[in-house]
């Protein structure tokens, strides 16, 4: 199949992507976290197109990206904690769970018939010209097939969805690398859904309150993104690996796997760590000398926590 799909993103080729949206395409945005498979939240016809490329259960609800913190309060009910961590985390990689206010049936499908919205605005220039153009939020899950590992350049998104999607617009390789922290705002508690971008503690530190950790029922998720086998690589996936066997394909992290083929971080920064995470598992399983990826240990703390919780579902089997 020949790549007819990536642009370099450009401010004619942005301009075009938002026209595409507008027309009810489908165009793969980079964000800060990961790429993003975009469609306008109002054009049903078009969020229906994404559940069916990605092959996902119409059952799990997708997330609006904003470029314009005024719009949020007309889309989802907001409160002051709410409005503070927006204010403070905006752009990044934050998702609120909130409840919803903007009843277009348009939006039901994306909000998978739910009575709340999950909504963001991502820290990446390209993404936010996009939107603004496109002048309606911009719902995008992560650019890839259903439980496989989410896309960090506009290469691994061509080679999940190729011409399934019409347009990939290419801002080169995500800094985040994991995706947005998703934290429940719709009860008394804050309630973290999924790990991500944003550590709990800069969270708790902010909030002055501490945040829960979710660990959901995997069989009935509220966030999908908690059922177990997801993230997969192709490549059976061992984790927490100090002597890797010989017919594994090893990925170190700090001093563990220091002569590895490949290295998380070297020096053992977890951001590092997060940037490289999907890059280098998606490179693991191109190795065709080994059917088996090993993967070090990563500290529990701060952005671990999101690696941890991705690279436990990529080794479920
Ligand atoms: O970083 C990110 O969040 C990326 C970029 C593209 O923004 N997006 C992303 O989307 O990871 P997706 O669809 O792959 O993951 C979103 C997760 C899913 O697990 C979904 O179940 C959960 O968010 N979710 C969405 N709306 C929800 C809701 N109303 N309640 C609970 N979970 C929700
Ligand atoms: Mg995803």
């Amino acid at each position: 199949m020949i790549n007819n799909r990536i642009f370099p993103a450009t401010p004619e080729h942005i301009e075009k992507g938002a026209e595409l949206i507008r027309a009810g395409g489908l165009v793969v945005m980079p964000t800060e976290t990961v790429y993003g498979l975009g469609a306008s939240a109002y054009d049903a016809q078009a969020v229906a197109r994404i559940f069916e490329a990605k092959n996902r259960p119409t059952f799990n609800p997708l997330i609006s990206h904003i470029a314009d913190l005024d719009f949020l309060p007309q889309y989802a009910e907001t409160d002051e904690r709410v409005m503070a961590l927006a204010k403070h985390f905006w752009p990044g990689p934050l998702t609120f769970v909130l409840p919803r206010k903007d009843m277009s049936a348009s939006l039901d499908l994306a909000c998978a018939g739910l009575t709340t919205v999950t909504v963001r605005m991502p820290n990446h220039p390209v993404a936010l010209a996009l939107i603004r153009a496109a002048g309606v939020p911009v719902v995008a899950p992560s650019a890839n097939r259903s439980q496989t590992m989410s896309p960090t350049t506009a290469l691994h998104v061509w080679q999940s969805l190729g011409n399934r999607v019409d347009m990939i617009l290419d801002g080169g390789a995500c800094t985040v690398g994991v995706e947005s922290t998703i934290i429940d705002m719709t009860g008394q508690q804050v309630v973290m859904l999924r790990p991500g971008g944003i550590s709990k503690e800069d969270l708790e530190s902010f909030l002055n309150e501490p945040v829960l950790l979710s660990h959901g029922n995997p069989n009935l998720p509220s966030s999908p993104g908690q059922m177990l086998k997801h993230y997969a690589p192709s490549h059976v996936l061992r984790i927490n690996v100090v002597n890797p066997d010989p017919d594994e394909f090893f990925i170190g992290f700090g001093d563990i796997g220091a002569d590895a083929p490949l290295n998380l971080s070297p020096s053992g920064d977890l951001k590092e760590a997060a940037s490289r995470l999907f890059d280098y598992l998606h490179r693991a399983d191109e190795q065709n000398e080994f059917l088996k990826i090993a993967l070090a240990p990563i500290p529990e703390t701060g952005l671990g926590l999101a690696i941890n919780d991705r690279v436990r579902r990529a080794s479920y089997k």
